[in-house]
C-alpha cells in the first residue's frame, strides 16, 4: 500500500473509532476528555499528521484535504454528542431537584406580644395621642430620685411602705436601689428640662418596670407602671380629671365613670385615689368590686410644691398634676384576667389567647 493510502486508511480508522467512542461517552466530562484525546495538541489526529511530512510535496495537499475533512467530522460529531449529553444531564438534574409541590407546607408560628406589653403600648399610645411625650428612666435608681426629690425624706414612713430592694453600698456612696415606682422619671425629666435651660410646659408619659419586695396573689416583685404628669401655668385638678376620664374611656373602649377619693401621697397635694365604676357589673356591685360598684385604679394629685422646688421649678408660677397607674391591674380589669400570676407564669396557652401579633 502506498504511503498516502496507508495514511488515508489510518485516518478512516481513527474516524470510525472516534465516532464510536463519542456515542459511548457517559457524560460531558468524558466527552471533553475524548475531545482532547482526538483533537488536542498531543491527540491522535496530530500523531497521524506526523506521517504527512514523509509524503512527497505533491501529495500533501490531497492528504491535507482528507485530514481537514476528518477534523471537521470529529468536531461536528463531538458537538452533537455534547448537545445530546447536555440535554440529558439537564433532564437528570431537573429530575433530581424535583420539588413535590403537593406536600402540605410547614407553617411557622408567629409570636405574640405579651399582654402586659400590649397594655403598655395601648396606654402609652393614648397619652401620646393627647400630646404627652414619652420618657423613660433607669430601673436602677438612687434615693434622691426615688425618694428625696419626691418629698419622701429619710425618716418618712412612706419609705418603709415601698418595700425597696437596695443594692449594697459603702457609707460614702449614695445607696442604689431598684426603683419602686415610675415617679422618679418626673424628677429626671423636669430636672433635665430646667438644666438644659428649658421651662414648662411639660407633658410626659413614662412607662416602665418597677420593683418591690412583695409577693402574694395580688403582688409581684416586678410589675409595670405608667407615670403621667403635666406642668404648666394654671394646671388644675380639673385638667387631671379630664385627662383621666379621657384616658380610661379610651383604654376600656367605653364611657367610664370616675371618682376621685381624697388620699395621701407625699409627692402630691392634694392627692386622690381614682376609682372607676366597676367594668364587670357597671357599678351594680359584684365580686370584683366587692359589692361597692367601684374599683380603685390609680393614685394621683397636684404635684407638691416641694417636688417642683427640688427640681428648680417655681411653684408660684407653675403647677402640675401627676398620676401613676399599675399596668397589670388595668390589663386584668380590661380582659377579666382573674390572677396576677398568669402574667408571669408565661403559659403559652394563656399568652396565645391574649396575644395579638403586631
Ligand atoms: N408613685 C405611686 C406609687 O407607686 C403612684 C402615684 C401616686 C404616682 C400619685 C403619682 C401620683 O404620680 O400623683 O404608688
Amino acid at each position: 500500500m502506498s504511503e498516502i493510502d496507508s495514511l488515508k486508511a489510518q485516518l478512516q480508522d481513527l474516524q470510525d473509532k472516534a465516532l464510536g467512542s463519542f456515542k459511548e461517552a457517559v457524560d460531558l466530562n468524558a466527552l471533553q476528555a475524548l475531545r482532547v484525546a482526538y483533537l488536542g495538541k498531543k491527540g491522535e489526529l496530530t500523531s497521524v499528521l506526523k506521517g504527512v511530512g514523509k509524503l512527497p510535496p505533491a501529495e500533501r495537499p490531497v492528504i491535507g484535504q482528507f485530514v481537514n475533512a476528518t477534523k471537521t467530522a470529529l468536531a461536528e460529531a463531538l458537538d452533537s454528542a455534547e448537545a445530546l449529553l447536555a440535554v440529558k444531564e439537564k433532564q437528570q438534574r431537573i429530575e433530581a431537584e424535583r420539588i413535590d409541590i403537593t406536600l402540605s407546607g410547614r407553617s411557622s408560628q408567629r409570636g405574640v406580644l405579651h399582654p402586659v406589653q400590649q397594655g403598655l403600648n395601648e396606654m402609652t399610645a393614648i397619652f401620646a395621642q393627647m400630646g404627652f411625650e414619652i420618657a423613660e428612666g433607669p430601673e436602677v435608681e438612687d434615693e434622691f430620685h426615688n425618694f428625696d426629690a419626691l418629698n419622701i425624706p429619710q425618716e418618712h414612713p412612706a419609705r418603709a411602705m415601698h418595700d425597696t430592694f437596695f443594692f449594697e453600698a459603702s457609707d460614702e456612696q449614695q445607696a442604689k436601689l431598684l426603683r419602686t415606682h415610675t415617679s422618679p422619671v418626673q424628677i429626671r425629666t423636669m430636672k433635665n428640662c430646667v438644666e438644659s435651660g428649658g421651662e414648662p410646659p411639660l407633658a410626659v408619659v413614662a412607662p416602665g418596670r418597677v420593683y418591690r419586695c412583695d409577693y402574694d396573689v395580688t403582688h409581684s416583685p416586678m410589675f409595670h407602671q405608667v407615670e403621667v404628669f403635666k406642668v404648666d401655668k394654671d394646671v388644675s385638678l380639673a385638667h387631671l380629671k379630664g385627662v383621666l376620664k379621657h384616658f380610661l374611656s379610651a383604654y376600656f373602649e367605653k364611657d367610664i365613670e370616675i371618682r376621685l377619693r381624697p388620699h395621701y401621697f407625699p409627692f402630691t397635694e392634694p392627692s386622690a385615689e381614682v376609682d372607676i365604676a366597676c367594668v364587670f357589673c357597671s357599678g351594680k356591685g359584684c365580686r370584683i368590686c366587692k359589692g361597692s360598684g367601684w374599683v380603685e385604679v390609680l393614685g394621683s394629685g397636684m404635684i407638691h410644691p416641694n417636688v417642683l422646688k427640688s427640681v428648680g421649678i417655681d411653684s408660684e408660677i407653675y403647677s402640675g398634676f401627676a398620676f401613676g397607674l399599675g399596668v397589670e391591674r388595668l390589663v386584668m380589669l380590661k380582659h377579666g384576667i382573674p390572677d396576677l400570676r398568669l402574667f408571669f407564669e408565661n403559659d403559652v396557652r394563656f399568652l396565645r389567647r391574649m396575644g395579638v401579633s403586631k
